[in-house]
């Protein structure tokens, strides 16, 4: 019904390369982000739970577009590190990559709400960071899986001033959620939608936090458009199977219901392909028939009517935001835990994969120097959204983020150009499971690391799987990822368009390519800190390899061919286990023994 979106979405797939396309700012502000003056900033945060940037889910949200789309900048090229709820969310909330938070799963033993406590988060992570430098902090909606009626107070949830979260096993039922408020027990709201029961919620912390004078930072996090779900009590234990989790399509408030009656999944080359694609399960799945299709589709407009709920809070917070004058002082961020597939690559609906549909998600921020209608090409990923909270709060940045801060003003967007990374570290351990009414399954041995790399002449994901499978996919060729070059003769050549007219375009085997690409996973999946922003520093410690473009060199053909470890698992493991992990010892280049390196100037192989 308002397709204006699409545009958007085939240039975030379609590779095009250019910088930022940016559109002159509205009036400026003087009042200068983290400055600690009492004009410091508001931020409130709308993260919804498994939205999809690839089906077009924003272009049936008039609201988010007006407020959010043309008033801001839209970070097309924002990942999710996992694509999962519970380890992607304690990742955003940490500024940590899972392997560092070790919470890779949505429930015990080794995710869930009780693992995050575990871990010792409940008294490191966000809330409590901005807290510490005076903000007043805010939640409402889904926070963590296992975040129960039996958890919810083993210990309480620390770091908000008000909090009113979306607690399991009723979190997913659209019609009978029970919400926790502050350090009162749980009430149930059965028959309420809880999309509303949650917009009300958020408007009365929004009232709160006005009239405490303080800045302030607002999550809202409704469970809409994730699928609704009815729990059986072994699933929390760790015993989960298809049998222990029931979904159906997601339930729309009774005003929506109607709405979008000839919407359908689009029907992209990668949708429910005659041929197979992908590793592992992936690769066994069945072409769906006409009755499934129908279903999926059902299930898609259900997401769409299961959004508008959550688009009408967009409109109202603007509006109050607007009636209190703070909206010039207020960052609104927009976001989702992970994507979200249906029929691509022949999945069920569903998430948890590498591919783009699941990884790639919606961001969008306004506020104070945040350019409008600006579209990002710029390479995030949620990781990056803790230290961005608390620059834009005026905190310092912890030691121990795995992310760095996303320039969100112009004037932070000038001083990030041509510093920020290319590369976005992802991980799963675990289950995918098909949701919906056909191929219901949990598919063990999902466990893969991954990695997207975004530059200028090249688009590429690489995937490692506990199978001793791989993939390799090139989006700027290919960017539905249906045709795995892995599989292709590694003898053979790849291609790197030039960069600028008059540049050659430059060719290597697929061979070099991978030793490259295999060495950088080497390094970021036991990553820390700098090393997961700089991982090129750790392989060239000399400082003079900054991207994949630079690591291509010919003289590093015998280091990355020969001397590296590769990337392999000994077993699948549903969690962390790092002794099945493999090798973990990454080894540093050093010029001294760069023999090959006198090959003249010759920086690429000439092959073809
Ligand atoms: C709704 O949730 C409550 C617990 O909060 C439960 O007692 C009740 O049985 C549920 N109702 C339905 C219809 O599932
Ligand atoms: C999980 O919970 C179910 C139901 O309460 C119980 O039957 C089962 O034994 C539990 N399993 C484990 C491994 O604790
Ligand atoms: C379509 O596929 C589903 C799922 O595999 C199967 O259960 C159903 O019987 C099929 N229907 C027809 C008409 O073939
Ligand atoms: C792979 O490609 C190389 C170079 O084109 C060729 O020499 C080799 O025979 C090929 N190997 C196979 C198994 O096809
Ligand atoms: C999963 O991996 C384990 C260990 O690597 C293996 O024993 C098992 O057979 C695999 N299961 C499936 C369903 O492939
Ligand atoms: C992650 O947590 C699991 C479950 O507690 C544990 O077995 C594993 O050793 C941990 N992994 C690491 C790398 O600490």
């Amino acid at each position: 019904m308002w397709p204006w979106l699409l545009p958007i979405v085939v240039a975030a797939v379609a590779a095009n390369l250019e910088s930022d396309v940016q559109r002159p700012l509205g009036p400026g502000r003087d009042s200068v982000p983290g400055s600690g003056s009492e004009s410091r900033p508001n931020i409130i945060f709308i993260l919804t739970d498994d939205q999809d940037l690839h089906m077009n889910s924003l272009a049936y949200m008039p609201y988010v577009k007006k407020h959010l789309i043309d008033e801001g900048t839209f970070y097309q090229r924002h990942y999710c590190t996992i694509a999962l709820c519970c380890p992607s969310r304690v990742s955003l909330w940490t500024g940590r990559a899972s392997h560092n938070t070790n919470v890779t799963d949505v429930n015990p033993p080794y995710g869930g709400y009780p693992k995050f406590v575990s871990q010792g988060f409940n008294e490191a992570w966000l809330p409590i960071w901005l807290q510490d430098i005076g903000y007043n902090t805010y939640y409402t909606g889904k926070l963590f899986n296992a975040h129960s009626l039996s958890t919810y107070d083993s210990p309480f949830v620390k770091g908000f001033t008000g909090s009113d979260f979306l607690l399991d096993p009723h979190t997913y039922e659209y019609l009978n959620a029970s919400f926790q408020r502050n350090r009162e027990p749980p009430v149930s709201h059965e028959g309420e939608y809880s999309t509303d029961v949650l917009a009300d919620k958020a408007f009365g912390f929004l009232e709160d936090a006005v009239a405490e004078q303080k800045p302030f930072f607002l999550t809202i996090a409704p469970n809409a458009p994730h699928s609704n779900v009815k729990f059986q009590e072994d699933w929390f234990n760790g015993s989960g199977s298809a049998h222990t989790i029931f979904t159906t399509p997601p339930i729309p408030a009774q005003r929506h219901k109607d709405l979008f009656q000839d919407a359908v999944v689009p029907r992209t080359p990668g949708f429910n392909p005659d041929e197979p694609h992908g590793v592992s399960w992936i690769s066994d799945l069945p072409q769906q028939n006409q009755t499934n299709l129908d279903f999926n589709d059902g299930f898609y407009r259900d997401r769409l009517r299961a959004l508008q709920a959550v688009d009408e809070i967009v409109d109202a917070v603007v509006d109050r935001l607007t009636k209190h004058d703070i909206l010039d002082n207020t960052y609104i961020f927009y976001s989702t835990d992970n994507g979200y597939h249906i029929g691509q690559h022949r999945l069920q609906p569903g998430k948890e994969c590498g591919f783009e549909e699941d990884i790639n998600v919606p961001l969008i921020v306004r506020g104070p120097g945040v350019a409008k209608g600006r579209v990002s090409e710029i390479v995030t990923s949620h990781t990056d959204l803790a230290p961005t909270f608390l620059t834009l709060a005026g905190g310092e940045i912890r030691p121990d983020f795995d992310g760095v801060t996303i320039p969100v003003t112009s004037e932070q967007f000038d001083a990030a150009a041509g510093v920020r990374g290319e590369h976005v570290n992802i991980e799963y351990w675990g289950f995918a499971l098909a949701e919906g009414q056909y191929g219901k399954a949990m598919y063990w041995n999902n466990t893969y690391k991954g990695l997207r790399l975004i530059g200028k002449t090249y688009n590429l994901y690489y995937s490692v799987w506990c199978s001793g499978e791989h993939e390799l996919y090139d989006l700027t060729r290919d960017p539905y990822e249906t045709h795995n070059l892995y599989t292709t003769n590694h003898s053979s050549a790849f291609t790197f368009p030039s960069s600028t007219p008059g540049e050659r375009a430059r060719h290597i085997t697929l061979q070099q390519l991978l030793s490259r690409l295999d060495s950088l996973v080497m390094v970021l999946k036991t990553c820390k800190a700098r090393s997961c922003t700089h991982p090129w520093e750790v392989l060239h410690p000399a400082g003079d390899v900054h991207d994949l473009h630079d690591a291509l060199g010919v003289r590093y053909d015998d280091f990355y061919q020969f001397r590296q470890e590769r990337v392999r698992y000994e077993k699948c493991e549903k969690g962390y286990i790092l002794e099945s992990e493999g090798p973990r010892h990454v080894k540093a280049y050093s010029h001294s023994t760069d023999e090959i390196g006198i090959r003249g100037g010759a920086q690429w192989s000439e092959l073809v």
